[in-house]
């Protein structure tokens, strides 16, 4: 099957998508994203995912060139061209075309861009032994909440940990943990599960709102309240959420195990109940 693009309406094959090189989205960053998975032939949380666009378009002023109905009809036919049955679509939306200046223009021709490509599975051994990650001062901006294609701190704070031999960093901020740079964040301690509350520290990730839910479903007790980085050094538990990786124990922070550095018994709980969930396999 091909990978293919949307750009402005039209699917192409992607490595004939082409956009301006006077994109405000190539030029400034200046535009916001969303990436959807689906497991097993089925898109998954498109509505949630339409939504949470919609809102960090609103937050920078641009507006969704499509009706959320009309997106969710060309997100499904990209989808079905592509053809992958455990795949991403990433959305992106940009303030479009024009002369480069900071100032954007009065009334914006938003481009509308869209891929769709294969996803693997995360390798077993992530989720069966669980991920290291390391600590580091959160250095973004003071509004995570909106998805923006800005990546650049997420960026150089990923390479770092990978650097360290770490899967993720986990970011700090005045003493409080905030979220990984691509994913959300839960620490498990006498059986609560505690995470960031929603604000503009973190993105309110999709998965994090499946994770909460299970957890209330399993009558969990669960705080979204800050979380002290005293916390998240002696929790026996702490996992990862995010889009592309569902749950992923964390079981090393900064090279010391989490607990007995294996998994623990909630986490494993909540990822079988989020694969179930989604459908994929166990
Ligand atoms: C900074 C950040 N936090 C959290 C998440 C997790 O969000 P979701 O579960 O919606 O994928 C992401 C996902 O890309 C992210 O980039």
């Amino acid at each position: 099957m091909p990978e293919v693009a949307y750009v402005n309406g039209r699917v192409v094959p992607l490595a004939r998508a082409r956009v301006s090189v006077e994109d405000r989205g190539f030029q400034f960053g200046d535009g916001v994203y969303e990436l959807i998975r689906s497991y097993q032939g089925r898109l998954f949380r498109v509505p949630e995912h339409i939504a949470r666009l919609q809102r960090s378009a609103a937050a920078i002023n641009l507006p969704l060139p499509l009706a959320p109905e009309a997106l969710r009809a060309a997100i499904d036919r990209l989808y079905q061209r592509g053809g992958f049955p455990d795949g991403q679509i990433y959305v992106q939306l940009t303030r479009g075309v024009a002369p480069r200046q900071h100032l954007p223009p009065d009334e914006p021709a938003p481009t509308l861009v869209m891929t769709a490509r294969a996803l693997g599975p995360v390798p077993e051994g992530d989720r069966t032994q669980g991920v290291a990650v390391i600590t580091m001062p959160d250095i973004r901006w003071g509004r995570c909440d909106i998805k923006s294609i800005n990546l650049l701190p997420n960026i150089l704070m990923k390479q770092q940990a990978r650097r360290a031999g770490a899967y993720e960093a986990v970011l700090l901020r005045d003493g409080r943990v905030t979220e990984g740079t691509s994913s959300n964040l839960f620490v498990v301690e006498q059986g609560r599960l505690h995470t960031p509350p929603q604000g503009p520290e973190i993105l309110g990730g999709i998965t994090r709102d499946d994770v909460l839910a299970l957890a209330r479903q399993l009558r969990l007790e669960v705080l979204e309240a800050p979380v002290p980085e005293g916390l998240l050094r002696v929790a026996p538990e702490v996992f990862l959420t995010a889009t592309t990786v569902g749950l992923l124990p964390v079981t090393r922070i900064d090279g010391v195990p989490v607990g007995s550095g294996e998994p623990g018994e909630i986490t494993k709980l909540l990822v079988a109940e989020f694969r179930q969930l989604t459908g994929s396999s166990p």
